[in-house]
């Protein structure tokens, strides 16, 4: 039986970084607010002009250079992403042209927070199934552009950044398993009024700029990523001590914390980048697994729970051995 397995990691996060008192001046929030509520105490937020994709190019170089491979290797893109430089073409084509490529199939994944997960899921069949032999996986955001910096509710929450891996066939273990979900009937809990096809009415304001009930999110999120991950476990007939690592989509530490508390997992094995990024959607969890494999947490053979929950609503795990 082939695998897919991890060969490299890259995060790229933009240099301005936004404070949570940055915010107290701009719309009515505290420090103490946003720290209590969400766990975030700062946020990268990308320059006037730097795009989505920009931002994956980088943490792509550096997952290439991390994995020992070159552009010529790379047979397959996968972008997922809530926030693409344009409507076409998509972001993987894009950041092909980016890294001097040319063949492979490149598209992006538009599953919200969960599109990292989704992305890989994708890459993990093809490379798995010997089609693809060395994949580039993505998940970026340029978050900045759809928030309203007017409403506190959300402004406080997002972030800007990018993470990626490399997936390449092996015949040691490498991705287990890959459990993805999605519920359309909340979509009236997490979206974007308009887009390409659904405009404004004439008159009404262009911009479009994300909506979130908070509150009904996180109560659904909770539910969902808790029977998410014991599905998971189950699937593998495995303890959840076993999981040396979780690395979620970084959305608000009490989600995480509820998230943990249901494998029976310490804080300490729990990924956290929020406080310093935010939620970046789609590109938390590659960030997340980057931190912790160039910081040394993550070994080579231990064993990874990688989940997501977003707008959709959509939701996705992920075990590896890395
Ligand atoms: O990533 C994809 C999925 N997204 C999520 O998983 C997000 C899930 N939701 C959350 O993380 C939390 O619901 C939030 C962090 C967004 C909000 O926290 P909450 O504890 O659910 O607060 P709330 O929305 O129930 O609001 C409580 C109060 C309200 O005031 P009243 O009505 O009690 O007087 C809000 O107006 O907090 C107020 N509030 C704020 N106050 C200060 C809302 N935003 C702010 C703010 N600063 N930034």
């Amino acid at each position: 039986m082939m695998y897919s397995r991890i060969a490299g990691t890259g995060r790229y996060l933009p240099e301005r970084v936004l404070t949570n008192q940055d915010l107290e001046k701009i719309v009515d929030t505290t420090d103490e607010w946003i720290r209590e509520r969400t766990g975030i105490e700062r946020r990268h937020i990308a320059a006037p002009g730097e795009t989505t994709v920009d931002l994956a190019e980088k943490a792509a170089r550096q997952a290439m250079d991390a994995a020992g491979v070159t552009a010529a290797d790379i047979d397959f893109i996968v972008v997922g992403t809530t926030t693409p430089d344009v409507i076409f073409p998509n972001c993987g084509c894009l950041l092909q042209e980016r890294l001097g490529i040319r063949g492979c199939p490149a598209f992006s994944v538009e599953a919200a927070c969960s599109g990292f997960i989704y992305a890989l899921a994708v890459a993990d069949r093809f490379v798995a199934a010997g089609t693809a032999r060395c994949a580039l996986v993505i998940g970026a955001e340029t978050l900045s552009r759809i928030t309203d910096w007017n409403d506190r509710s959300t402004c406080v929450i997002f972030g800007d950044g990018a993470g990626a891996v490399i997936l390449k066939p092996s015949a040691e273990p490498g991705l287990l398993s890959c459990h993805l979900g999605a519920d359309g009937t909340y979509n009236d809990l997490l979206f974007t009024p308009y887009g390409t096809s659904r405009r404004p009415e004439p008159g009404m304001p262009e911009a479009s700029y994300i909506q979130m009930k908070g509150n009904e999110v996180f109560k659904v999120a909770v539910k969902t990523l808790e029977r998410l991950v014991e599905e998971t476990v189950t699937a593998n007939g495995i303890d959840s001590s076993a999981i040396d690592w979780l690395i979620p989509h970084q959305a608000n530490l009490r989600i995480i914390e509820a998230t943990a508390k249901r494998l029976g997992m310490p804080m300490e094995r729990v990924i956290l980048t929020l406080r310093d990024q935010g939620n970046t959607s789609a590109a938390s969890v590659p960030m997340a697994l980057d931190t912790a494999v160039r910081d040394g947490r993550i070994k080579r053979g231990d064993l990874l729970l990688m989940e997501a929950f977003g707008g959709g609503f959509t939701w996705g795990a992920c075990l590896a051995r890395y």
